[in-house]
């Protein structure tokens, strides 16, 4: 199953009549990525013209990707679905639990005998339910996804905020929590709001040290973390058919950055020449049969302004290499003079301890080749390494044919350490420190897409900039965060001033892809036989029970947390070392929210309990409130949520008794999730009366038994002196996602309705 001809042969036959249908409702000229979601409805044909950015609409994806840490959770919860198989084409890729400390054959020995209990789990459920399971060592799961299953016009879903990166082989593919997978493997529709379209016009052309990083680090500075929120970033022009299909996958996958529901490109020859270089002759051809269906209608890329919410232009001849950073991914400085000031103004260290390599972003086979031709420049020009340099090979098939090209080899001459074909550091899993809360301020720089505050090695003084993997590799070599490779000189080990050339690559191997062993396992035709055991008393997986529903009568509900800023779902349900507990749900709910500041005190992990008056983490405080049978509410800023998929980071607060998430906005994919988990996730009409919550709050619902699509909720706030503020609060339930709510979650509804 390496992918399904015969379902993508359809899909396009489906297309083909559904978007002339979708044409002639909308009655214009259509984009891309309506093509798409047009032609993937659950109910076949369209009928209907979609408002959007306004309406919930059902779709059929076409296939689920789900990576190890968010997989436990997704399969664990389709068994409670009572399916014999998934309905559509599903792989399992074991990627985040490989930690990255001695080099790729230690650390995957070590993650396959520390995390057997979890590989085995999934190898087996997959084995039974019909899911391909790629093996520890088999890569990242963007890269094998891009590799081996994206193609163009197809709609995809995926356990990671990252499943965006398939947009480069011009999907529609958006990352999802688990459960909203275990709809899609369960044979039900996906539901979306129908997104809103943003264009990214590329003019010009990338040259010399430019890159496809480049210009995702432009759209986030241009965008922010926030402005993609909802919508569809596609991209056109000459500058994007003159780029990679990698190259792409590397701009899509950071529109994940941005907060965008996904990104697109249109088929192009880049498009077909990676099908046909990684064994996809057929879906080639099929694609080359209705090309007009797999990019916008001309009309659409002449006229722009008219067909998309919004427009950007960016002229690739005058774009620079950027380093975005320290702590969001949206802040954006040029290098050289500018970063110097900067980080000066700023107190960033400008000596540069790590240069890393790698994640799901920036692993292909360019992107390691770019990177190596920087590499062998420092060999040839005398060039010590000022940093380290770790490099984390997308997949096995891109290590191999790197290792075979001599790439990998041109990093060893320089001491790098090549690490698994996994996601290491990009998702903490980095054994950096043996105490990293009490490590040194320090900078490194990577190519990877995100770089919050301990994100890559737990330490929160490690300021993390990021870069395209040639400006990694020339920043590691210099040493400095403020090294401008166009015109900085490095003084190498004879006294000498020497200068890096411009970076060069091939986009894809020349020798073609080689792989042994790709690490894929298929499953069994008939699944009925495989026995899944999880032991009772494994710390590592648990067996799940259904939520009971909350129901409409919430008094009496205590501030669990008013959380200041920034609150993402790393803050929510912290990775790193907590990765090990993701099958766990009553383990790992003992990080619910450590990460989050409590704006009170501007502490994190440290609350009132409104029981005790005592201060104590916020997971202990929310279980002696449920032990008491108290729920509790959680007040949030904007965007809270944004990050990743995890639905854990819903489950938890869920599990622990916490009823509602009230806050000034959400990151669409956590407000679904609490959706999902039968929680209210709701917003402040007013955005000021967030100032009016205080420590000591009760809450008392006042409407709920009316709770209706469209219609505001209102709560009354009672304050430790008595007085009391009546606050009025948005939502986005639509009636079925009531129905969740009043079942308790929508696996409650989906296995009432199996039954
Ligand atoms: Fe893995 Fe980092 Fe991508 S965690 S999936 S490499 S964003």
């Amino acid at each position: 199953m390496a992918f399904d001809i015969d379902m993508i042969k359809k899909v396009y036959a489906n297309m083909t009549e559904r978007v002339d249908a979708a044409r002639d409702i909308v009655g214009k000229p259509l984009t891309l990525s309506e093509k798409i979601l047009y032609s993937h409805l659950w109910d076949g044909k369209p009928t209907t013209a979609f408002t959007r950015g306004k309406d919930y609409v059902d779709f059929a994806p076409d296939r689920v990707a789900c990576q190890d840490a968010t997989a436990q959770m997704a399969l664990l919860q389709f068994m409670q679905a009572g399916k014999p198989k998934v309905a559509v084409p599903t792989t399992v890729h074991c990627d985040h639990l490989i930690q990255a400390k001695d080099g790729a054959a230690a650390d995957l020995k070590n993650a396959n005998s520390t995390s057997s209990e979890v590989f085995n789990f999934l190898e087996s459920v997959s084995n039974k339910y019909g899911i391909g399971f790629w093996k520890p060592g088999a890569g990242i799961i963007h890269q094998v996804v891009l590799e081996n299953y994206a193609f163009p016009g197809g709609m995809m879903i995926g356990t990671d905020s990252h499943t965006v990166n398939a947009g480069g082989l011009g999907m529609v593919a958006i990352g999802v929590g688990g459960a909203d997978a275990v709809d899609v493997m369960a044979g039900m529709a996906w539901e979306l709001k129908f997104p809103k379209l943003i264009g990214v016009k590329l003019t010009g052309k990338l040259s010399g040290w430019t890159a496809p990083k480049d210009v995702i680090l432009k759209v986030a500075e241009i965008l922010t973390v926030k402005g993609g929120t909802g919508a569809i970033v596609e991209y056109f022009g000459p500058g994007a058919t003159a780029m990679s299909c990698t190259g792409k996958g590397t701009i899509c996958n950071m529109g994940a950055e941005i907060g965008a529901t996904t990104s697109t490109f249109g088929y192009d020859e880049s498009m077909e020449r990676y099908l046909r270089a990684t064994d996809r002759e057929d879906v080639a051809d099929a694609a080359n049969k209705i090309k007009d269906y797999l990019t916008a209608d001309a009309e659409v890329y002449a006229n722009p302004e008219q067909y998309f919410d919004q427009v950007i232009e960016i002229n690739l001849s005058e774009l620079g290499p950027l380093l975005n950073g320290p702590f969001t991914p949206d802040l954006s400085t040029p290098v050289g003079k500018e970063m110097t000031e900067k980080a000066t103004s700023n107190e960033w260290p400008l000596q540069v301890e790590w240069g890393l390599i790698g994640s799901c972003t920036n692993s292909s086979y360019e992107d390691l080749s770019r990177a190596s031709s920087i590499a062998q420049q420092a060999i040839d020009k005398g060039l010590k390494m000022k940093a380290e340099l770790g490099i984390n090979p997308g997949s096995e098939q891109v290590r191999y044919t790197a290792e075979r090209d001599g790439i990998l080899g041109i990093f060893e001459n320089l001491d790098a350490k090549i690490f698994t074909n996994a996601c290491g550091p990009c998702i903490g899993q980095w054994a950096r420190y043996s105490d990293p809360k009490n490590a040194p301020k320090n900078s490194i720089v990577h190519s990877f897409n995100r770089n919050f505050a301990k994100r890559a090695d737990g330490n929160p003084n490690t300021h993390a900039f990021v870069a395209s993997p040639e400006l990694t590799a020339a920043i590691a070599v210099a040493g400095r965060l403020d090294f401008n490779p166009l015109t900085d000189k490095l003084i190498n080990e004879n006294g000498e001033e020497v200068m890096f050339d411009e970076p060069t690559g091939w986009e894809l191997p020349p020798k073609g892809f080689e792989v042994k062993d790709n690490g894929y396992l298929e499953p069994v035709e008939d699944g009925s036989g495989v026995i899944i055991n999880v032991n009772p008393d494994s710390e590592r997986l648990e067996l799940l029970e259904p939520f009971t529903p909350i129901g409409n009568s919430i008094k009496g509900a205590k501030l669990l947390i008013k959380a200041y800023g920034k609150c993402t779902t790393d803050h929510i349900s912290m990775a790193g070392p907590w990765l090990r507990f993701r099958g766990h749900l009553d383990n790992i709910a003992n990080n619910t929210l450590i990460g989050a500041v409590n704006a009170f005190n501007k502490k994190t992990n440290f609350v009132k309990n409104q029981l005790t008056g005592d201060y104590a983490g916020v997971p202990d405080t929310q279980r002696e409130y449920k032990k008491a049978g108290i729920l509790s509410v959680v007040v949030g800023d904007h965007n809270y949520g944004e990050g990743s998929s995890r639905e854990h980071a819903a489950m938890q607060p869920r599990h622990l008794g916490v009823a509602a998430v009230i806050v000034k906005s959400f990151a669409r994919i956590h407000e679904t999730n609490l959706k999902k988990q039968g929680m209210l996730g709701l917003t402040f009409v007013n955005e000021a009366d967030y100032d009016l919550i205080q420590e000591d709050d009760t809450f008392n619902f006042l409407d709920l038994n009316e709770f209706a699509p469209d219609k505001q909720l209102n709560v009354e706030v009672v304050h430790s002196d008595g007085s009391k503020d009546i606050i009025s609060l948005n939502h986005t339930y639509n009636q079925a996602q009531i129905e969740w709510y009043n079942e308790g979650s929508a696996l409650n509804l989906i296995k009432k309705q199996n039954a």
